[in-house]
């Protein structure tokens, strides 16, 4: 019976999410921390992780199943997470991309681009067509990925949903070390994209702060190559700031920020918000972390640049 393991890492986007969504650039990490999925062939009906799968709980995973598995038998899918779940740390994707990847693996169709493209259609169709390509992207090709509006430098693919057309591409990144910080708050983003989208579409003045977005991530592309952190942690509390101000940020990821910045070049939210996590690019990752702890956070030193997914046959 036909089966495949896969493995995807979990994400941090660094500058740009939000605005991602409405055609600004956005910059986005890999993780070391790694989801694991593994599909055989057989059973009754299609179980995840033994229980039978279900939208409510295996929207994800059901729509990578749907979308790709049609007509065919049914699937005994595991799933091994360390990437925490609800916390802007790219879990979802990460799923996705691993699922997606066992299911082309088993159909003699994997590749990074079209791994990338189906698992973006499950979370389109999970998250009722609301987020960007983003997450799905670094998740399949790992290290990191600069997403625009226009296709440069590093080009790997571009993706569209409906009017909007991404264009993903390789970043060269130095070795940076971040502090994350889990707010153990959930943050969920379809509700926060959804949020953002109901400011957007009333007033002029939200539109003005996502182009501020865009233009922070475009200057911060270039202090990253540079490795200009003095000037790169400055970029990130201003990005901060304008989170705030769209709504997404919460008492709690706003404490730990500041917490954070006296080790830190500086610190912000990462990902959709509303609860979720914070980052901050520091050379004194353990005072930091201890500091972030102090606030309630969850803090993990990570180095950025994990690999992409891979995929192997049982
Ligand atoms: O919450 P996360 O880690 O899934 O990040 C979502 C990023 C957004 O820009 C808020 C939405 C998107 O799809 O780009």
């Amino acid at each position: 019976m036909a089966g495949a393991r896969a493995s995807a890492p979990g994400k941090v986007i660094l500058f740009g999410e939000h605005a991602v969504v409405y055609g600004e650039p956005a910059i986005a990490v890999a993780l070391s921390l790694r989801t694991e999925v593994t599909i055989r062939e057989g059973g009754d009906q299609h179980r995840v992780n033994g229980a039978p799968m279900t939208p409510y709980h295996h929207a994800f995973i059901k729509d990578a199943v749907e979308g790709l598995w049609k007509g065919g038998g049914p699937l005994d899918i595991r799933t091994d997470s360390r990437v925490p779940s609800a916390s802007g740390l790219g879990s979802s994707a990460a799923l996705s991309v691993a699922t997606t990847a066992c299911l082309l693996q088993m159909l003699g169709q994997f590749g990074e681009e079209r791994c990338a493209r189906e698992a973006y259609a499950a979370e389109v169709s999970a998250q009722k067509a609301r987020g960007s390509p983003t997450d799905t992207s670094t998740v399949t090709h790992g290290r990191a990925v600069l997403v625009d509006r226009e296709k440069g430098p590093g080009f790997l693919w571009d993706i569209a949903r409906g009017e909007r057309r991404w264009f993903l591409h390789h970043v060269e990144m130095p070795p940076l070390t971040l502090v994350i910080g889990n707010s153990m708050q959930r943050g969920r983003t379809s509700e926060e994209v959804a949020k953002v989208g109901r400011f957007v579409k009333k007033t002029g003045f939200a539109r003005e702060v996502i182009r501020d977005l865009g233009k922070i991530t475009r200057e911060a592309v270039e202090l990253i190559q540079d490795r200009e952190k003095l000037a790169l942690g400055v970029k990130m509390d201003e990005a901060h700031d304008l989170l705030t101000i769209l709504g997404v940020s919460t008492p709690k990821l706003n404490d730990m920020c500041a917490a954070a910045r006296e080790h830190a070049y500086g610190a912000k939210l990462t990902g959709s918000g509303g609860g979720g996590s914070m980052i901050a690019l520091t050379d004194t990752p353990e005072p930091c972390a201890k500091a972030i702890a102090k606030k309630g956070g969850v803090p993990i030193v990570v180095q950025l640049g994990g690999a992409g997914v891979s995929a192997s046959s049982l």
